[in-house]
This record gives C-alpha cells, sequence and structure tokens, in this order.
C-alpha cells in the first residue's frame, strides 16, 4: 500500500495500537501518511504489530511507546516521552479499553474497568492537551460502545467493591462515563479549533470477546455470525480522525459513519461536570 498522503505532516497517538481496532487506526492513518505513534502495553506486541503496519504501508514514521494505561505513573512516563519527541499532535485515538471479568484494582487502587476505560483517556488527554491545542485544527476521538446507552452513572459506586462488581454495570458505566467526558470536553474546547468526538465501531470481532468472564464470552460467540470485522469497524474512527467533512464536528456521537442521537443520560451537563471533578481529584490533574 502506498501512501495517500492525504494525512502528511500530521502526528497522530492512537492508544491500545496492537491488534483490534487501534491497530486498524493505526493502519489507515499511517497508510494517508500521518505520522503514528503506537501506545502498546506490552514491547513485543506493539513491536510485532509495528513491524506489520510498516510492511503492509511502507511508512517509515510509525513510533512505538510503551505504556500499561492501567497505571497513572506509566500514563505520565509515556506523555513525557511523546512530548520529548514531538511538538505537535493532531489526533488523539483514546482507544485503549476492555472488559475485566473479575473485579481488580489498578496500582492507583481504582477498579480496572473505570479507570482503563475512562480515567486513562482522561488522564492522557488532560496531559496532552496544550500539544493539540498548538496543534489546531486538532481532533480527540474515543472509542465508544453502544452499551453506554443502558448504563447510568451511579456515584456511590463508580468504582464497585469486589462484593458489588458486577461485569456488564462496570463496563457499560465506565463506557457512558467515556461519553460523558467527551461531550463535556467538546463543550470545554468550543472555539479552540480542537474537535472531541466518540466513535462507536459496532459488534466487532476482536479480542473483546476473550475477555471478562465466561457467561460474557459465550453470549459473545454466539453473537460471531453478526460480528463485522475490525476494519469494518474501525471505519468510524478513521472517518473522525481523518475526513475533511469532519473538520468542524465537535461533541458527537457516531456510528456507521454518521453523527447519531446521543443518549439522554450522556447529555446530563449537571452528570458531565461531577464526573469531571471526580476524575480531576483520581487522576490528580487540574
Ligand atoms: N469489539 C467491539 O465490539 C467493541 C464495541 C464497542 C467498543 N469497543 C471498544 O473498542 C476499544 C478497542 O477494543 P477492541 O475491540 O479492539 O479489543 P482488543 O482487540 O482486545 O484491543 C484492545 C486494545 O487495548 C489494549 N489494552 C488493554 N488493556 C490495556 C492496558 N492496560 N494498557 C494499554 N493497553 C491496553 C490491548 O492491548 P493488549 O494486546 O496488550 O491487551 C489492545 O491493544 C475498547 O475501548 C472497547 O471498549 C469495542
Amino acid at each position: 500500500m502506498t501512501s495517500n498522503g492525504t494525512m502528511e505532516g500530521k502526528v497522530c497517538l492512537v492508544t491500545g495500537a496492537n491488534k483490534g481496532l487501534g491497530k486498524e487506526v493505526t493502519l489507515a492513518l499511517a497508510g494517508m501518511g500521518a505520522t503514528v505513534v503506537m501506545v502498546c502495553r506490552d514491547h513485543g506486541r506493539g513491536r510485532a504489530a509495528l513491524e506489520e503496519i510498516k510492511a503492509t504501508t511502507d511508512s517509515e514514521s510509525l513510533n512505538l511507546l510503551v505504556a500499561d494505561m492501567l497505571s497513572q505513573q506509566d500514563i505520565r512516563r509515556m506523555a513525557a516521552e511523546f512530548r520529548f519527541k514531538y511538538t505537535r499532535l493532531d489526533v488523539l485515538v483514546n482507544n485503549a479499553g476492555t472488559r475485566f471479568g473479575n473485579w481488580e484494582l489498578t496500582p492507583d487502587g481504582h477498579e480496572s474497568t473505570f479507570a482503563l476505560n475512562h480515567l486513562s483517556s482522561f488522564l492522557l488527554t488532560s496531559l496532552l492537551l496544550d500539544l493539540l491545542k498548538t496543534s489546531a485544527p486538532s481532533r480527540i476521538i474515543t472509542t465508544g460502545s453502544s452499551t453506554y446507552r443502558r448504563a447510568a452513572i451511579n456515584f456511590d459506586d463508580i468504582m464497585p467493591n469486589q462484593q458489588n462488581y458486577d461485569e456488564a454495570t462496570a463496563y457499560d458505566q465506565s463506557k457512558l462515563a467515556q461519553v460523558l467526558f467527551t461531550f463535556e470536553l467538546a463543550r470545554r474546547l468550543q472555539g479552540t479549533g480542537v474537535t472531541v468526538n466518540c466513535a462507536d465501531p459496532g459488534a466487532v470481532d476482536t479480542d473483546i470477546g476473550v475477555a471478562g468472564g465466561p457467561a460474557f464470552r459465550e453470549r459473545w460467540r454466539q453473537r460471531t455470525p453478526i460480528l463485522v470485522t475490525p476494519q469494518e469497524g474501525a471505519r468510524t474512527a478513521i472517518h473522525a480522525a481523518s475526513a475533511p467533512e469532519m473538520a468542524t464536528v465537535t461533541g458527537a456521537y457516531l456510528e456507521n459513519m454518521a453523527v447519531t442521537e446521543a443518549a439522554p443520560q450522556s447529555l446530563d451537563e449537571e452528570v458531565a461536570t461531577r464526573l469531571w471533578n471526580l476524575s480531576e481529584e483520581l487522576t490528580e490533574e487540574r
């Protein structure tokens, strides 16, 4: 594949870039000529994916940064490494995420689902926001999930303890938190030239189907016939990251490469502000 050059000169950062949707987004952006920084938690898996994408795209502009997005210390170190190497950031794709079949705590003492699917994006975005602003027009994309539509934010149990842990409730709530964050950030960035959108990939045949507990994995297996490929699923995020017609669209929930109506609970500005304040506290980012 030779570059079509439409993203030439742009610097993009994609988290969870070694497989699934993140890998497809990386492949597409590299194929358009962008410099893509792949954030992966395992050096070997990251390097293997990078070499594969390099061979497919002929890109000489791929880089790997290693970080476990469950660790705030790791996220801070990785963001500092990025800033040391790059003076601009045109596209940030907050994609790393998964389900946790069992209750787990992060090194920071936070419940892992909420920490990975929401707090890690909040922290990384905060750490790189000034670069996104000085690089404007620039874009932030979060990988959403339609499961947010059946969720509510329960501030009394936003990071459930082991006894109260329910995998689906935790995942859906973390995905609603991500959408509330996306929309709140879009409101706060009005007029800056930085757009923020949530890209929903649909139900995609990735390794998310082997994460989570046995009941989820069985349900996912039964859905196999209706799952789309990672390539198809990634199209909406790629569109949000690169399409000229998306240059000024912000605060939108995107499905099938189009803006769709967001669920009412994701538009509640009071909840969004409370979640923002809590996220600042939990990441010590103000
Ligand atoms: N698949 C779907 O149907 C679907 C639907 C809606 C939304 N999504 C969202 O899409 C995003 C990507 O998921 P996917 O479907 O592509 O699943 P995937 O194939 O399992 O990919 C997940 C990616 O996130 C990375 N990751 C997981 N934990 C991490 C950590 N602690 N630190 C750094 N990276 C970590 C994984 O790296 P490792 O290889 O190291 O595990 C991998 O690169 C997630 O946010 C998910 O919630 C997926």
